[in-house]
């Protein structure tokens, strides 16, 4: 039984998962936490992984492995190969002036269709420009810019030098210099950021070993191109065209396997490649799993009270509507726009109403996601609910009424770590597809019998109550 590992370098932590590369039966795993904070110095996510890797019982026995990781993070790398300052990550948001200035100089249009994304403050094109505003003797040293999966999977190769650098196309596609349409550098892009030209890594195939690893006593096993975390998570769930992933956490991300290339000028949609050789459109909301949180506070309940009170209310909980841009929003952009509730009587002055407010709201604000994307041209067969706002009963009983399908929640699993071992697996196999792994435990939630007329009710009800909000 050949195995692979799998990688989950995130903002939070590392996980490690060790698979049956023909199955992709979990055997061992284990994980480490990162520091908190926007700018990491990249040698606490190599330790980070080294622990993880232990609490995973080593490396030794693995044919391959593979490195997933947060996006865009700008790891700066002098000619020794050493890093020039902390990394800045895409929640780092100091080079909002330099993403305004970068769209300003070339116009949204062409970001869009040139780089797929017009970028925001997350991208590491901004980062560059932040660097050569603000740190001149920083960016002299620049000899080479890499993601924080490139550089976690040199790390692992044990290459020292800045040519043998590896990249993927999901998470090239995050750099704002790299176009997912032609598949090729915009070296001019970088260049118009930094001032000059650095080296960049090599966007391999999607099934291509960008070296060997060279770690502790393995030195044989093939270490495959990684991904972006969210082109991961697709890979581990199986997405194929047409499925449409919902993840619930801190923030709402919305993505979805497409054929075609986003190009969408208004920001809304990010034009991501995803590793299978597609496209990867993504939206994200600012307020996803925070809003249930907030609503049980309001109510001095916690979640699985949330969750029942909301359910015992009826659909579109008799006209109150809870409009969640607790944070302001971003998908559709109001950053300086509050939260709302509507539709106040003495009948919805409830505690159920109020929960079954805030849960519709919530998933009616991912649908205004959902519909940035579907004007993009994304196909919409199937939804899967991920993130921890998925273990709520309530989400995931109202979702079909909202988005109007089938709604699947997957067994709750690190699927980025397992996307990228099954990449790792593909790797192995030297196969044209990547192998068949089930996804366990999926639950599936079917949309009502009348759901047109039920979407359609809420959709209304929350966009006549969504354009009564006050900005801050
Ligand atoms: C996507 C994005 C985040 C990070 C989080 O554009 O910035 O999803 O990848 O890890």
């Amino acid at each position: 039984m050949p195995l692979v590992a799998g990688v989950d370098s995130s903002t939070q932590s590392c996980k490690v998962v060790i698979c049956d590369a023909e199955t992709g039966r979990i055997v061992r795993e284990g994980r480490a936490g990162h520091p908190d904070g926007t700018q990491v110095d990249p040698s606490a996510w190599w330790s980070a992984l080294q622990e993880a890797i232990a609490a995973a019982g080593g490396l030794d026995d693995v044919e391959a492995i593979s490195v997933g990781g947060q996006q865009h993070g700008m790891v700066a790398l002098d000619e020794r190969g050493q890093v020039v300052r902390p990394a800045m990550l895409w929640n780092d948001t100091s080079s909002a002036g330099a993403a305004a200035d970068l769209v300003d100089e070339l116009g949204a249009q062409f970001w869009a269709e040139v780089i797929g994304t017009v970028p925001p403050a997350s991208l590491t094109v901004t980062k560059l420009r932040w660097l050569a505003e603000h740190e001149p003797d920083n960016a002299a040293k620049v000899a080479a810019v890499a993601l924080p999966h490139d550089w976690l999977s040199w790390k692992l190769t044990g290459a020292a030098s800045l040519d043998s650098l590896f990249t993927d196309r999901s998470d090239a596609s995050g750099t704002g210099y790299w176009s997912p349409v032609s598949g090729e550098y915009r070296v001019d892009l970088l260049e118009r950021a930094l001032g000059r030209q650095v080296a960049v890594p090599t966007v391999l195939g999607l099934a291509e070993a960008g070296g060997t690893l060279a770690y502790q006593g393995n030195s044989s096993a093939l270490v495959g191109p990684g991904g972006g975390d969210n082109a991961a998570a697709a890979l581990g769930l199986g997405m194929t065209a047409g499925d449409v992933a919902i993840s619930i956490g801190t923030s709402g991300v919305v993505s979805a396997i497409s054929r075609r290339p986003a190009a969408d000028p208004s920001g809304s949609v990010a034009g991501f490649a995803d590793a299978t050789g597609q496209f990867l459109p993504l939206a994200v909301t600012l307020n996803a799993a925070r809003v249930l949180d907030a609503a049980g506070a309001l109510l001095g309940v916690d979640h699985d009270r949330l969750s029942a009170l909301a359910l015992a209310a009826p659909s579109g909980a008799d006209g109150l509507v809870l409009v969640p841009y607790l944070e302001g929003e971003r998908t559709p952009n109001k950053p300086h726009a509050t939260g709302a509730v509507h539709g106040l009587t003495l009948a919805t002055s409830t505690p159920q109403h109020l929960a079954r407010a805030a849960v519709e709201g919530m998933l009616l604000a991912l649908a205004d996601g959902l519909d940035a994307m579907v004007a993009q041209g994304t196909i919409v067969d199937r939804v899967s609910l991920i993130g921890g706002g998925a273990r709520s009963a309530a989400v995931r009983q109202v979702a079909p009424s909202v988005f109007g399908s089938t709604v699947t929640v997957p067994a709750e699993a690190e699927y980025v770590a397992l996307g990228m071992a099954r990449q790792a697996a593909w790797v192995l196999s030297g196969q044209p597809e990547p192998p068949t792994w089930a996804v366990d435990g999926a639950q599936e939630y079917a949309a009502p019998v009348d759901a047109r007329s039920v979407v359609e009710r809420l959709r209304t009800q929350y966009a006549r109550a969504k354009e009564l909000t006050l900005d801050r």
